[in-house]
């Protein structure tokens, strides 16, 4: 069986590799991207291309049984959850032992569930976590770029302080203010002009009507509706959808082999298939380009890459805990799901946060205040080759998380006092008022400057490079796509320049 040959091959259609192919296609480089996942463009019998958070079906989730909400229960009843049937659904949850890790599933990968957050680090903080980046060009060109080719836009401060959608990031940012905290406004992907109509009901609702995490079918300027549609406009760049790459091998020549599942929605695999590729872009996520490298280390097809492969993953430091409001203090029963505010502590010497304050979208009031907060914490996992499922298996111990506790509860216990408030206890499945056993934001496994040089080649390997998630060392201090995007556009810059000329 001949096999199909392409000059450039792109694992995945998040951040990194959505930047990776424009780049490419803009170049003239013919290339092939490759996805999991399927093409959200279709609405179903619903008229809907995606389900709500409040009545989530089959299209919410990757093969699931049962719906995995993060907030698991709501005055400890299981509310949020549904059966349904498994799926090439929009959000995956992969369980690790003591960690479980959400990405998204799809042409745009987390763009499709992601909460829009369009932030860019502390410069300070950026310095510390790649000194070996010059800092100058990131905040001069590479921020800048990737705000630009996203679509980043800033709510209309006027709006915030009088629409009813916001009330409870007002209600919240009292509550700071009162503990003499700062709060500041996050920009965005997600459309504010759109939203302002949709609570005007000028529009179909989307961000007012309880969508997020499963995907948003109005007003969200994902991946697929910037960078991915810049790419494919320049005609040189295509699509493969429900493609899972499962090995990489190397020819002789020094080009790549792929082996690639297709499979339908269902499950059922179609085919496997053999890909080759000159140049090799891994964009399949901390976890998923992390994987494809520890599965070809350790089952002896690129036996030259460094034990640095797997190493120096982190959750951002992520924790989620609610606190409970006064009966008179209402958040109001409208939330938007997509957080414009966030709390910025992270000038605190010992435990610096940057913590959004997020949305209970539940369609009724629920007197109370949700927060994701992002902390500084050191621990760092790793990724093992587990033969017995073919699969890589995360190291992460639930005492690596208690740095995240300590460091959010000492910023709000700080508000609780000012305001005479308390914790929730009833959010998490148990009587925990802190969750840190799961993570939006999963960093490294394949760190910038060690797994690969500064500029994602990977060590040990011509034409291969990393373009992903998977290139920050487990922390960025803030929401990351933004950084993601700009380390991705300031790579691939230097790799057209000096590799594929
Ligand atoms: P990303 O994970 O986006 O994409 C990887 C793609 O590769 C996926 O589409 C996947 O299906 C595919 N893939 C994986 N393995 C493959 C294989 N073997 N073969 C083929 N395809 C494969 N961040 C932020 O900055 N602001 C925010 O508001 C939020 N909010 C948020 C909410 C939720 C619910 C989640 C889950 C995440 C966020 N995030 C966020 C995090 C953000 O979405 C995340 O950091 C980026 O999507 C990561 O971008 P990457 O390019 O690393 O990969």
């Amino acid at each position: 069986q001949e096999s199909e040959f392409s000059p450039a091959v792109v694992i995945g259609t998040g951040y990194g590799a959505a930047v990776t192919a424009l780049r490419l296609g803009a170049a003239g480089i013919p290339t092939v991207m490759l996805e999991m996942g399927q093409l959200w463009n279709t609405p179903a019998a619903d008229g809907k291309i995606f389900p709500s958070m409040l009545s989530p079906d089959k299209r919410a989730m990757w093969f699931k049984k049962r719906t995995e909400a993060p907030l698991a229960s709501f005055l400890w009843l299981d509310l949020a959850n549904r059966n349904i049937d498994p799926y090439a659904g929009v959000l995956d949850r992969v369980h690790f032992g003591d960690m479980s890790v959400y990405v998204g599933r799809g042409v745009g990968g987390g763009s499709l569930v992601n909460g829009a957050m369009a932030v860019v680090p502390k410069r300070s903080y950026f310095e510390q976590i790649l000194p070996a980046v010059d800092a100058d060009e990131m905040y001069g060109t590479y921020f800048p770029r990737a705000n630009a080719g996203l679509g980043v836009n800033h709510i209309d401060p006027g709006w915030f302080e009088s629409c009813d959608s916001y009330q409870f990031a007002r209600v919240s940012r009292k509550h700071a203010h009162n503990a003499g905290l700062a709060t500041t406004f996050v920009p965005s992907v997600y459309d504010f002009d759109y939203m302002r109509r949709e609570e005007a009901k000028e529009v179909p609702r989307s961000a007012l009507a309880s969508e997020v995490i499963y995907g948003n079918n109005h007003g969200k300027r994902s991946l697929d509706k910037s960078y991915l549609a810049a790419a494919l406009g320049t005609g040189n760049v295509t699509i493969r959808t429900l493609h899972e790459v499962r090995d990489i091998i190397r020819q002789q020549d020094g080009t790549w082999v792929l082996t690639v599942r297709q499979s339908d929605p269902d499950g059922n695999v179609l085919a496997v298939k053999q890909l080759g590729a000159k140049y090799l872009f891994l964009g399949a996520g901390s976890l998923g380009s992390t994987e494809l490298l520890v599965r070809a280390r350790d089952t002896g097809k690129l036996p030259e890459l460094s034990d640095e492969v797997g190493q120096g993953w982190g959750t951002n430091g992520n924790v989620m805990l609610g606190r409970a409001n006064y009966l008179w203090d209402t958040t109001g029963a409208l939330e938007s799901g997509m957080p414009a505010l966030g709390i910025d502590a992270w000038n605190d010497p010992r435990y610096p946060v940057f913590a959004e304050i997020a949305p209970v979208p539940a369609g009724v009031e629920t007197w109370a205040s949700l927060y994701l907060a992002i902390t500084r914490n050191p621990e760092r996992g790793y990724f093992t080759y587990d033969a017995a499922s073919d699969s890589a298996r995360l190291q992460w111990e639930i005492s690596q998380g208690q740095p995240s506790i300590d460091a959010a509860k000492n910023l709000f216990d700080k508000i609780n006092a000012a305001n005479g408030t308390i914790y929730r206890y009833d959010l998490f499945g148990d009587t925990r008022a802190f969750e840190n056993r799961f993570t939006y934001h999963p960093l490294g496994g394949l760190v910038l400057g060690r797994a690969t040089d500064l500029y994602g080649r990977v060590k040990g390997y011509r034409n291969l490079y990393v373009t992903d998630g998977s290139l920050i060392p487990g922390s960025t201090g803030v929401n990351p796509f933004v950084t993601i995007t700009a380390l991705a556009e300031r790579n691939i810059e230097r790799i057209l320049a000096e590799d594929l000329r």
